[in-house]
């Protein structure tokens, strides 16, 4: 009798999902399909990214392997005065063989500008828009994308409202070794990712090992998602940073060697130290799994992570910390060591983007103190800074035909927060930054 008591107060109290009772969840919703239906050598899955100061990387891929890694552009539709040459990759995952991939820098390139582009010579012409050199910037943020309805869903929502930036903390396609998945992902969102750069890193899903023949894994992503890691001085694509307008973002690897002698590590020191608040005043890292979580869903699962490097972006005065993993939304105060910090990073979980995984539907009762908003919902995130000092982040649900704003945080840059400039702290002056 006594178990069977524990058992109820567990369901009501543990386990009780956490949901606004004025709205109904929606169940998850089947993949969707983009087959290919252009000729061999016109280009498919054309996305890109910023690569450096003043450049841009154009991918994309071909089932011709002939086509030439050209890319002409301009800002005329159909004028092209400018063209660069890159390079092109294919990859084998058991008796998949991958189209050819292409990857060109273009540049320099003048800021808040619509560029229009071809890409190997056929095929239609795509066009997009660099972002600002200075404040107003606003990154749209998901994670955990998929490609279900849900995730068309959530990309219409994205596509509605203007931005200059996507920033994905990880899962992309969900292919989950069954390479073609990456192909149709990559038509998927080429609509989107071919016309604002798109900044990612690594989930669980890149990752793909398989033993003895693939060892490594990430032999889809890093082939077909090429980031700005040389730029930014890193030796591997799970890591990297980059610069836009007045924010330093910095890519972190959930997936690859953290630790205090790892690369990963002693790269991330190194690019702290090269941060100046003065011409970056906002600083932001995205991980994988989340370092803060009150889900039940693979909780503790960051944890590791957070004990090696959660001190030098503390240190550091990292403003925001963004995660993807966990199917839901929830954001925290700002915090550090498991307590609340105002001179830490808020942390902010949104792998939420619309995967065929469905809804991290459990959160712990009673919330955390440090926990100020979580429900499980698609969506995606906005921040938008407004300038040194100021930006506003909010998170819209999916609801069906649009997206509704449901939290909404005004938050002040600890770059500009005297309180917390340099290491003030004297619990850790001595440290190594
Ligand atoms: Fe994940």
């Amino acid at each position: 009798m006594e178990t069977i008591i524990l058992a109820i107060l567990f369901f009501f109290f543990i386990i009780t999902p956490h949901v606004s009772p004025e709205y109904t969840r929606p169940n998850p919703r089947p993949l969707v399909s983009r087959p290919h239906n252009r000729s061999d050598s016109e280009p498919q899955q054309v996305h890109i990214s910023l690569a450096g100061k003043d450049h841009m990387r154009v991918s994309w891929i071909t089932s011709d392997k002939k086509v030439q890694s050209v890319v002409e552009y301009g800002k005329a539709s159909g004028k092209y005065e400018a063209s660069a040459t890159g390079e092109s990759t294919s990859y084998h995952y058991f008796f998949y063989s991958s189209g050819e991939i292409h990857h060109v820098r273009i540049g320099p390139l003048e800021p808040s500008t619509t560029y229009y582009y071809k890409c190997g010579g056929s095929g239609p012409e795509f066009s997009f828009r660099t972002p600002p050199s200075a404040f107003p910037i606003e990154f749209v943020v998901a994670g955990d994308l998929g490609q279900t309805e849900w995730t068309t869903s959530t990309l219409a929502h994205i596509g509605a409202k203007d931005y200059d930036i996507f920033l994905l903390p990880g899962d992309l396609s969900y292919a989950d070794t069954q390479q073609p998945l990456w192909d149709s992902f990559g038509r998927l969102v080429e609509p989107y990712a071919s016309t604002r750069p798109w900044m990612v890193t690594e989930g669980n899903h890149e990752i793909e090992t398989f033993p003895i023949i693939y060892p490594h894994g990430f032999k889809a992503y890093n082939s077909r998602w090429q980031m700005p890691y040389q730029e930014s001085g890193s030796k591997s694509n799970l890591y990297y940073s980059f610069d836009v307008a007045g924010a330093h973002i910095i890519m972190l690897g959930s997936y690859t060697d953290f630790d205090v002698k790892s690369d990963q590590y002693k790269w991330l020191q190194h690019d702290l130290a090269s941060v100046d608040r003065s011409k970056t005043p906002w600083l932001f890292a995205l991980i994988h799994a989340p370092w803060y979580n009150s889900n039940l869903a693979h909780k503790g699962e960051g944890e590791s992570m957070r004990k090696a490097i959660e001190q030098i972006l503390y240190n550091a005065r990292v403003d925001l910390v963004f995660a993807g993993h966990v199917h839901a939304y929830e954001r925290f105060t700002r915090v550090y060591d498991n307590k609340g910090d105002q001179c830490g990073p808020m942390h902010v979980t949104i792998g939420d983007g619309g995967n065929r995984e469905g809804l991290a539907m459990m959160f712990e009762n009673p919330s955390p103190s440090i926990s100020l908003y979580r429900e499980p919902s698609f969506g995606h995130g906005r921040l938008r800074i407004l300038n040194n000092t100021h930006a506003h982040w909010s998170w819209h649900r999916n609801n069906d035909s649009n997206a509704a704003m449901a939290d909404e945080i005004w938050l002040e840059s600890l770059g500009s927060y005297a309180m917390c400039k340099g290491i003030t702290s004297s619990k850790f002056a001595n440290d190594e930054l």
